[in-house]
């Protein structure tokens, strides 16, 4: 049998394998939504322009308003011999609402229709995405309120280097985040363009008014060259890339979590909700909603180098190449969405131990840089000497097993006479954190400011 949609000018219809390679409605179901409200929006634009009449219009909304209910009452028979979501709501409307249904493809092609449906599609998941993103957001800055004081070791190669708050911690993320929402916003302002109209590279000969389904569906302009409006999928590169990077800065936190939880670290407890047991160690409390969310780049970054290569030398206008852009894309938006909403869950379930934060930020000579600064400050001494002065009393404490705090008088002096019993005030990790008061640091007046401004503008930049 030939394709009852296109197969007119064939006398015999596609091998077993032909259908099976060429069919997308799998996968491309998920656009059903976009698809019947692209379909409204150019009937409504045909009926308007006199190229179909009002009774046409009037019988086609009614029917995709009922294939839309079946849609999402699961009676639909999707057909794969139909190939896609357009041939199959196109197919049911005939069955319908008769021959009136054919009309609606007038000044009309797949090749618009279907990347007419994935921009509405990209744009609604940027949408859920940014809100997953400020929800995200709000969840640590309400940790970095709270914990606007609870001191840590800050690290540089893993290696404890500085006290730091777990709210400047925290805060750093939301930073990282905010501008991933800036990177999604500017790919939503690219993409939201109207390609619907375009037909099938060339425009069309129908006196169509392409502003107004460009109004309808909300996009801000009718795209201005029809070759470019059929072929462009640097919209899903765009919006992919974005993706990877925010994927990388929630893996980032997510080896953090899994780190910190661990037997060994003991630095935060996640609660029973994100973690799960072991079906044969029975101590055990897996990080697994960490864990995952740091794979999730795996699949992210794939589909933005599997996207880029599917379109890298392809001519104008459409290919079917450009058929392989949807399963990817789908898949790495909803694993997107997924990971931030579970980061979320994680970090407002989270409980620092404050004690063992505590005990790490003073272990390590965290405040050796204090005691450096200090000398500088009061012994008007170059930083390199009060660095080499710095490193032989952290060598004593080290032979004395002690911290710098513990340290008396007369071991500071016996390295460097002039060290004054003032000292002491700068060598706790509380004093540490308090003095680093400059813009951006990590002193707990500036975090509990940095948090309450985000609290209060969560949607802000
Ligand atoms: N299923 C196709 C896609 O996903 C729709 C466009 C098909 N156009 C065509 N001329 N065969 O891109």
């Amino acid at each position: 049998m030939t394709n009852k949609m296109w197969g007119g000018r064939f006398a015999s219809g596609p091998s077993a394998i032909m259908a099976e390679i060429n069919a997308s409605i799998d996968f491309d179901r998920k656009l059903f939504a976009q698809d019947i409200a692209g379909s409204k929006a150019h009937a409504a634009m045909l009926a308007k322009q006199n190229i179909i009449s009002k009774a046409d219009l009037k019988a086609i909304h009614t029917g995709l308003d009922q294939i839309k209910t079946e849609i999402e009452t699961g009676k639909f028979k999707f057909s794969p011999a139909l190939e896609d979501i357009h041939l199959n709501i196109e197919s049911r409307l005939k069955e319908l609402i008769g021959e009136r249904a054919g009309r609606l493809h007038t000044a009309r092609s797949r090749n618009d229709q279907v990347i007419t449906d994935v921009r509405l599609f990209v744009r609604d998941a940027i949408d859920h995405i940014d809100a997953g993103l400020a929800d995200l957001q709000l969840a640590l800055a309400k940790q970095a309120e709270t914990h606007a004081a609870t001191i840590m070791p800050g690290f540089t190669h893993l290696q404890s280097a500085q006290p730091v708050t777990f709210g400047h911690h925290m805060l750093a993320y939301v930073e990282m985040l905010s501008r991933d929402r800036g990177r999604f916003s500017d790919a939503r302002k690219r993409l939201n363009e109207n390609p619907l109209g375009a037909a099938a590279l060339a425009g069309t000969s129908f006196p169509i008014d392409r502003h107004m389904t460009t109004k309808d569906l909300g996009f801000d302009q009718p795209m201005r060259n029809s070759l470019d409006a059929v072929s462009a999928r640097d919209f899903i590169l765009e919006t992919l890339a974005a993706s990877s990077i925010c994927a990388i800065h929630l893996s980032r936190l997510a080896e953090e979590i899994v780190i910190w939880c661990s037997s060994q670290f003991r630095f935060v407890k996640l609660s029973d909700k994100f973690t799960t047991g072991s079906s044969i160690m029975p101590q055990k409390r897996n990080p697994d909603a960490a864990e995952l969310i740091r794979a999730k780049p795996g699949r992210i970054i794939g589909a933005f180098t599997s996207v880029a290569i599917m379109m890298k030398g392809l001519p104008l206008a459409f290919n079917k190449d450009m058929q392989e852009d949807k399963e990817p894309t789908f898949d790495a938006l909803d694993n997107l969405a997924l990971a931030i909403a579970a980061m979320a869950g994680m970090v407002r379930d989270l409980e620092p131990n404050k004690d063992v934060l505590k005990a790490a930020a003073n272990s390590g000579y965290a405040t050796a840089t204090d005691l450096a600064d200090w000398l500088v400050q009061n012994l008007k001494i170059p930083f390199r000497d009060a660095h080499h002065v710095t490193g032989r009393i952290v060598a004593l404490a080290e032979k004395k097993s002690c911290l710098l705090s513990e340290l008396s008088l007369e071991d500071m002096q016996s390295i460097s006479s002039g060290i004054t019993k003032a000292v002491f005030k700068v060598l706790t990790v509380e004093a540490s954190v308090a003095s680093r008061t400059s813009f951006g640091g990590t002193a707990p007046v500036n975090v509990r400011r940095a948090a309450k401004r985000w609290l209060k503008f969560p949607k802000g930049k």
